[in-house]
């Protein structure tokens, strides 16, 4: 069954919630607007107003407007699991994320459809070594972690954080030769912020100097980058080398840096939790990949991070095809939500929906409903390379010596805030 929201419902919902998270940024987040939410909105996952919506509206699946689209927010685990696994082939990327992602990357997987998608995903898989648990350039992937790490003057704020995913990601993708290069990564975040605008004008002035700058790179790689590997890796007319890097190059570095951060932060909010870190990193050698690519415990942290404040908040998919959700036929070009700061901490679904509880991810996924890496076909391709890269970077600095959390503070004893803002983290170093 599908419910439709009273136009108050769905005028509530944009005005209060779709709107403040548009603000904070698409494609990249924007510090004032993220530290404006953050402090003066009571309830940014809308777990409240959603729970209400779904007790007002039993059946799963609500039909409102994200913005002007027309879309079905989808809230019943088979109905999220069935769109997701159909994906991309019945529910493929919507307008406003094409035409967002296609300021700085074209062509990109993320964005692809049909042969297409296949071509890349394929492509995508190959290159970051998608089924294994250590990316087959993983010992010097993690000789640059412990090299970046250790030689980091400061790692207490979060700009010390962002410079540090920066070098780490510039050195995994395109080599040593380009630690520097931050020409290359302000390119991206401008191209990053324009896509972030609600009206696109034009190809900016920075795609085209950003683009010769990767090319350059791939032209002559350095060997052990993954820019080498993507001269080794088969590729055809339609698979768009170039366009794919953009993604790994963001995901590597804000989105990765962001959720890492976080992990920290509440592993060392919560004693027993940097207690068990600490006791399956003692006597560990940290320098061996196979050991970093295992430590499940410190695996299950930052998959809670992530789970607690998800950095894609909603998944958002149009029907290529007429399909049945809910019970009822709905017609291809239909926009379908999947909310995972709702069902993330949807207490009714999941009773431990507010706390950190990194134990419950040593079997896996805990729930369907938990997608902050998505699932399915088009799960997201990077997933080993991230919790590799984002367990290397805890385990070297906890290993190097103790931390305290000063700011934001986290009480275990509560429920989590439903946000948690990372420019705003201040942590001290003890020896
Ligand atoms: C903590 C860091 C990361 C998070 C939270 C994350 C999350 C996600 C999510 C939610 C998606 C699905 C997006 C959607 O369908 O709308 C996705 C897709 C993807 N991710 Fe990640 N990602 C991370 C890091 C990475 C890294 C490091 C790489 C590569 C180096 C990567 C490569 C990709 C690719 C290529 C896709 C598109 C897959 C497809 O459409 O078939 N990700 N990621």
């Amino acid at each position: 069954m599908i419910s439709t929201l009273s136009l108050w419902e769905d005028l509530i919902f944009n005005l209060g919630y779709v709107v403040p998270m548009a603000m904070q940024g698409t494609f990249t987040r924007n510090p004032r607007w993220v530290g404006f939410w953050s402090r003066w909105h009571p309830d940014p996952a809308a777990v409240r107003f959603v729970g209400r919506l779904r007790r007002r509206h039993p059946g799963g699946v609500l039909a409102l407007h994200l913005g002007l689209t027309k879309s079905l927010l989808v809230l019943d685990p088979d109905t999220v699991q069935h769109v997701l696994d159909n994906s991309p082939m019945v529910y493929a990327d919507p307008k406003p994320k094409r035409d967002g992602m296609a300021v700085f990357q074209q062509n990109a997987v993320t964005i692809s459809r049909g042969e297409a998608w296949r071509d890349r995903r394929r492509f995508n898989e190959a290159v970051l070594d998608a089924d294994q648990p250590a990316h087959a350039y993983a010992d010097q992937i993690l000789a640059i972690v412990r090299e970046e790490v250790t030689s980091a003057i400061r790692l207490e704020r979060w700009d010390d954080f962002d410079g540090l995913f920066a070098r780490i990601m510039r050195r995994v993708i395109f080599g040593q030769r380009a630690r520097d290069d931050t020409e290359l990564t302000d390119l991206l975040r401008i191209l990053m912020r324009r896509a972030n605008r609600p009206v696109k004008l034009g190809k900016p002035k920075e795609f085209a100097p950003f683009y010769a700058r990767i090319r350059q790179y791939l032209d002559n790689p350095e060997p052990g980058s993954l820019a080498a590997l993507c001269r080794q890796t088969p590729a055809t007319e339609q698979t768009k080398v170039e366009n794919q890097i953009p993604h790994w190059m963001f995901a590597m570095w804000e989105t990765l840096g962001t959720n890492t951060v976080r992990a920290l932060a509440a592993i060392l909010a919560h004693p027993s939790a940097e207690a068990g870190v600490r006791s399956e990193l003692a006597g560990a050698d940290l320098a061996k990949p196979e050991v970093i690519a295992e430590l499940p415990y410190l695996e299950g942290c930052l998959q809670e991070a992530m789970r607690l404040w998800p950095t894609t908040p909603m998944l958002v998919r149009e029907a290529v095809a007429a399909d049945t959700l809910g019970g009822v036929t709905v017609p291809a070009g239909c926009q379908v939500v999947i909310w995972n700061t709702f069902n993330h901490r949807d207490r009714a679904v999941y009773p431990l929906a507010d706390a950190f509880s990194p134990e419950l991810w040593v079997d896996g996924r805990p729930s369907r409903l938990v997608n902050h890496l998505s699932s399915g076909p088009q799960v997201c391709a990077g997933v080993n390379l991230l919790l590799f890269i984002g367990k290397a970077v805890i385990a070297t600095l906890l290993g190097e010596g103790r931390y305290v959390l000063l700011e934001p503070s986290l009480d275990p004893a509560r429920p989590l805030p439903y946000a948690y803002n990372v420019f705003e983290i201040r942590l001290r170093r003890r020896a």
